[in-house]
């Protein structure tokens, strides 16, 4: 006998065989408990999407319980270990591993496109110089759709290919040029000779030298930086992705949309939200007064706590890792120390044991960016960049899905009843 809920309706008496499959009940299968024909039916009500799935993917698994992050099965810690940003952006996208000849024809269509057209250096040009990157960010890759309106055959695998590759490939170009705008330096053209970490770096802090030749330990560092972060399944800046991508938008739009909900400090502008914290605490001793400052409600502890982990974030333990390398190159990170004894006290403080709030992976990111020479407002843009991976993958995943259409929730509406029109000078204050 195939799996069954069965709700009984206790204004009716009616019973319902709701079907089961993969541990979820359909909510359109609530529509037909009713206590009149002409009722709408039953809604499920889930602000936030606490309990809902709103597709079926193949793409990352999360076990938030376990701490298990894996992208296309491939355990997190073997990624970031062994591969390297673009392999994983390959996997994620394609599904599988590439073998050698197909990551040497994917490496070269890359750098063929990470050059920018000389309007968009233009168009960078007209933000002032305290402009917040993310902004700037956000702004030139809906500009792209301009730029590419190809783009707009949605339905075309070629043209998905290429607009896959234009993204991927320019991501690292407009940040390096919002960097350099931000500084006030000449835009460094991409040097393709380079790895794609390697020709960030070049991109962003090349100066008179002939061939920018970046430190191996900070090009890597920045590499599984990106590998972490280049996918989380369905998070808020994914689901933006999914539902703008859902009106059949092209892809450049759908993802300033995306990038836009990732600059909040909720989300991606938690590692920035993270270090200006860590800043105002300002010493070790001043850790117990702001701990208690929390728990009474004032602020939270920005790279504390997670939507779905709820014991230590896997990327996490990778990132603190490579902190301590990237330490070792560029020294101490002064604030490290605060954010060790952070997360010392946090880990036995009964309010956050018992709300399970573990580091995520922005507690420490910032603190590697920081010493690596970027500014704290540059932290969402590095997120942005190897994310892109992710977006264009489950937005594809969303192109092709059978049962995908235009996302639109439903509400309950609690507003006024029908009423008549007043006017003006008989209106009551
Ligand atoms: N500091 C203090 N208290 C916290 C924190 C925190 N960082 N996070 C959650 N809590 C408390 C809440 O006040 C709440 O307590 P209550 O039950 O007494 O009201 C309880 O823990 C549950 O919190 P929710 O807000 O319901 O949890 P939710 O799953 O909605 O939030 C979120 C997850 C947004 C990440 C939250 O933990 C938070 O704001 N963290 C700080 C910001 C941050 O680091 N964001 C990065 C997320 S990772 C990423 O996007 C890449």
């Amino acid at each position: 006998m195939a799996d069954t809920l069965t709700i009984t309706d206790n204004r009716t008496g009616k019973k319902y065989e709701i079907p089961i499959q993969d541990n979820s009940i359909r909510a359109m299968d609530l529509r037909q408990i009713k206590v009149n024909p002409d009722d709408f039916g039953m809604l499920s009500y889930d602000p936030a999407f606490m309990n809902t799935a709103a597709c079926r993917s193949r793409i990352t698994f999360i076990d938030g319980d376990r701490g298990i992050l894996m992208y296309r099965g491939y355990p997190i810690e073997q990624l970031a270990e062994h591969s390297d940003y673009l392999e994983t952006a390959y996997l994620l996208l394609f599904g599988e591993l590439p073998t050698s000849a197909q990551m040497d024809q994917w490496t070269q269509q890359i750098t063929r496109h990470t050059m920018l057209h000389e309007n968009i250096k233009k168009f960078l040009e007209g933000f002032r110089y305290d402009a917040h990157p993310m902004g700037m960010f956000l702004s030139a890759v809906g500009a792209l759709s301009t730029f590419h309106p190809d783009a707009r055959n949605i339905f075309d695998p070629a043209s998905r290919q290429l607009q896959t590759i234009r993204l991927i490939a320019k991501v690292p170009s407009i940040a390096a040029y919002i960097f350099r705008h931000t500084i006030g330096r000449p835009y460094v053209l991409p040097d393709n000779e380079l790895s794609f970490a390697g020709n960030f770096l070049n991109m962003l802090f090349r100066m008179t030298e002939p061939r920018y030749k970046s430190h191996p330990v900070l090009e890597r560092a920045l590499d599984v930086l990106f590998i972490l972060h280049a996918d989380h399944e369905q998070n808020c800046s994914t689901s933006a992705m999914r539902g703008i991508g859902s009106s059949h938008v092209d892809p450049y739009s759908a993802m300033a949309g995306a990038a836009a909900a990732l600059y909040g400090p909720l989300h991606g502008g938690a590692n920035e939200a993270v270090l200006r914290m860590l800043t105002e605490i300002g010493s070790v001793q001043n850790i117990p007064g702001f701990i208690k400052r929390v728990k009474g409600g004032e602020g939270r502890l920005m790279g504390f706590g997670h939507r779905v982990y709820k014991s230590y974030d896997p990327r996490a333990k990778i990132i603190k890792r490579t902190a301590d390398e990237v330490f070792e190159v560029t020294g101490r990170n002064p604030l490290l120390d605060i954010a060790l004894e952070l997360e010392r006290i946090a880990l036995e403080d009964e309010y956050f044991v018992t709300r399970r709030l573990y580091p995520n992976v922005d507690f420490y990111s910032g603190l590697i960016y920081q010493a690596m020479g970027f500014p704290v407002t540059m932290f969402p843009v590095l997120f942005a960049i190897p994310r892109t991976a992710g977006w264009i993958a489950q937005w594809e995943e969303m192109l092709l899905d059978p049962e995908q259409k235009i996302a639109r929730p439903k509400q309950i509406y609690i507003g006024q009843k029908r009423r008549d029109y007043i006017p003006p000078e008989k209106r009551r204050p």
